[in-house]
């Protein structure tokens, strides 16, 4: 059988979809990262001593996540994408502003990884690696819906 670059094996073939599905949550991840860098910096106010830290660290967290879709991809044969989403990131200092664009952003998120997982049926070790990932972005929906 031909080595077409969307075998994974003889008996299973990654679809198109889901190439295409990961790189959309990948190019969504590095987005998060640049945003959540952003406001780290220019988050202004005494809320700057608890957010800045927060943001820092959700920004590792995206980069991260970036790292296992890049993986996942590498693993099914599929081109990562190297640019990040091309939706805007809201330049403010205002922190409720920028909770508002962490909330929506981890939705949307949260939204692309569980279209990701049923493509992901039989392939265990990485079903579980993505499913890792919709949870901590559940978790993140959850804390700020609470913070808001
Ligand atoms: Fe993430």
């Amino acid at each position: 059988m031909d080595a077409a670059p969307t075998m994974v094996s003889s008996e299973t073939t990654t679809s198109p979809e889901l190439i295409e599905k990961l790189n959309d949550a990948l190019a969504r991840e590095m987005r998060a990262e640049a945003m959540y860098a952003h406001y780290a910096a220019y988050v202004k106010g005494i809320h700057r001593l608890h957010l800045t830290p927060y943001f820092e660290r959700e920004a590792s967290e995206s980069a991260a996540h970036a790292q296992v879709v890049r993986n996942t991809l590498v693993r099914l044969g599929g081109v990562a994408v190297t640019q990040r989403h091309a939706q805007e990131i809201k330049h403010t200092t205002d922190y409720q502003t920028m909770l508002e664009q962490a909330l929506k952003t981890e939705q949307q998120s949260r939204d692309a990884y569980r279209g990701i997982l049923p493509l992901l049926e039989g392939e265990a070790e990485l079903y579980d690696a993505i499913e890792q990932i919709l949870f901590a972005e559940e978790r993140s929906v959850e804390e700020l819906l609470q913070v808001m």
